[in-house]
């Protein structure tokens, strides 16, 4: 966007007249001209809308009464259309027409000039508003500007969420590592086991007997769950006593595994009823080291299979590897949020789901959407301070995707509302909050996607409501 500089004689800009009477076309091009103003002329509605859209200008001076489209159509629409919007309109009057006048000022008109024209009138209502004009485009090149920084800002929010990610990872990464590591003594354990059992003689029941205890060993490990720690060592010093009763050297070592494995003295018991007693320690021994072997095995499966599960959430939250459009499932989408933010959330807060069922995809920038999701929460988290509700709701209605965010936190005052959505408006502390989570979650949603968001809020219950078309993002 160019910004022009302010000339010594004035503003000059890009005018538009239209006007149905060439008379008068000509007579405000000229004067125009003549005051340093680059101008094009237009003889009704229709056509000025098409030069309007085809070329930037700075000022449109608008006749109202012109045949097919006349002014208040054109001012209607150049306010219905956001890249017009801002185009300062200067309505051109008879003095008979002031009724007309005001509606067009009601309407967004910025000024009016009275016809015969006079020189020194128009230059000084077209000043008045070229420098609006220059202003209004200052600002919106500033904010232009600030939107880039809010990609680097992006950027950061995407550092923060990896932190968090990281955390998550690092349980299931020193699991898998721990598991690795302990497995290969585990395996050369039970070689030594094997040998020691294959070098006795076994007969047939005993034989098929050790293969379904081997059985319950490998079952046992795949549904591994610690016991009270108390308990447990009370029955680890149970077993220890049996085991060194039984003759086996390493009572307190093979102990703990045995005691994972179900077994009590009792048990144990039972289980020497089936063996020669000097069979007995390599048995036990085996069976002890075939369940190390599995249950490190679960774990180290275990730990990388929570890993691929974190990694997928990730990949599915950016939306890595797809195109920027997609048929987005919703509540997968708000799904992905929550893993991302899981650290964040797991202290005292509670998140309750409802989640419509058959929600239908929605065509939509999916990882934009993300954003917005992982906006809305992270504001409900800072809202509830580390106690509290999170209540993330889905429902289908009339042809839109409606998401709602609701938290039980302390609220937003009626005189902040109102704020919310402008850009660097926040209420934190400076470094905590820049002010734009809500205004670029606005943009995605109300610009990007056609869509609408609102906030009700009161004292102990904030609901951020978005609303999504069904079929299709917006153009451009
Ligand atoms: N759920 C909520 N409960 C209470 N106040 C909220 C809630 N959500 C938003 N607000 C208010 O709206 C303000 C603007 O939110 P917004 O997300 O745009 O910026 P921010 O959270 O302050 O900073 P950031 O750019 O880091 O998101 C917040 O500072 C807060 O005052
Ligand atoms: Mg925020």
């Amino acid at each position: 966007m160019t910004v022009e500089p302010e000339q010594k004689n004035g503003e000059v800009g890009r005018v538009l007249v239209v006007d149905d009477y060439p008379m008068n076309r000509m007579k405000l091009a000229r004067i125009l001209e003549q005051q340093g103003h680059t101008v094009d002329v237009a003889g009704d509605g229709v056509e000025a809308l098409a030069k309007l859209k085809a070329a930037p200008f700075d000022v449109v001076l608008l006749d109202i009464v012109m045949p097919e489209l006349d002014g208040y159509g054109v001012l209607e629409r150049m306010i219905g259309d956001g890249a017009l919007r801002d185009i300062p309109v200067i309505v051109i009057s008879a003095v008979d027409e002031i009724d007309s006048v005001v509606r067009c000022i009601e309407m967004g008109a910025v000024d009016y000039l009275p016809k015969p024209f006079n020189p020194i009138v128009l230059r000084a209502r077209l000043q008045t508003s070229l420098q609006r004009k220059r202003l209004r485009d200052l600002e919106r090149s500033y904010l232009q500007q600030e939107i880039m920084l809010r990609q680097s800002e992006k950027l950061a929010t995407l550092g923060r969420l990896s932190a968090g990610m990281a955390h998550e990872l690092n349980n299931p990464a020193a699991a898998a590592k721990r598991g690795a590591d302990q497995l290969r003594l585990a395996v050369e354990a039970l070689q030594d086991a094997n040998d020691r059992r294959n070098q006795l003689t076994f007969s047939d029941p005993q034989r098929a007997r050790l293969l379904e205890l081997g059985k319950q060993a490998q079952a046992r490990a795949r549904q591994f769950e610690q016991s009270s720690a108390l308990a447990q060592s009370d029955l680890e010093y149970a077993v220890e006593t049996w085991l060194e009763a039984a003759g086996l050297d390493d009572a307190w070592e093979v102990a703990p595994t045995l005691v994972n494995l179900g077994y009590d003295d009792d048990a144990l018991t039972a289980l020497a009823e089936g063996f020669d007693r000097p069979q007995l320690p390599a048995v036990l021994a085996w069976l002890a080291a075939t369940y190390n072997v599995y249950s490190l095995l679960e774990e180290v499966g275990q730990g990388a299979g929570r890993i691929a599960e974190l990694v997928g959430a990730l990949k599915m939250y950016t939306f890595m590897d797809q195109a920027p459009v997609q048929a987005v499932d919703v509540n997968q989408g708000l799904e992905n949020t929550l893993v991302m933010l899981r650290s964040k959330l797991r202290a005292g807060i509670t998140v309750r789901r409802e989640y419509a069922e058959n929600l239908p995809r929605i065509e939509a920038y999916g990882s934009e959407l993300n954003q917005v999701w992982t906006n809305l929460i992270d504001n409900a988290i800072d809202a509830m301070d580390g106690q509290g509700e999170l209540v993330v709701r889905t429902r289908q209605e009339d042809g839109l995707v409606v998401v709602e965010i609701e938290d039980n936190g302390p609220g937003i005052p009626p005189s902040v509302q109102p704020h919310v959505f402008d850009p660097f408006f926040t209420t934190k502390a400076p470094g905590s909050g820049t002010g734009l989570g809500l205004n670029i979650s606005h943009h995605i949603i109300v610009d990007k996607h056609g869509g609408t968001i609102e906030v009700r809020s009161q004292p102990g219950s904030t609901c951020f409501e978005v609303k999504l078309p069904i079929d299709g993002v917006k153009e451009g």
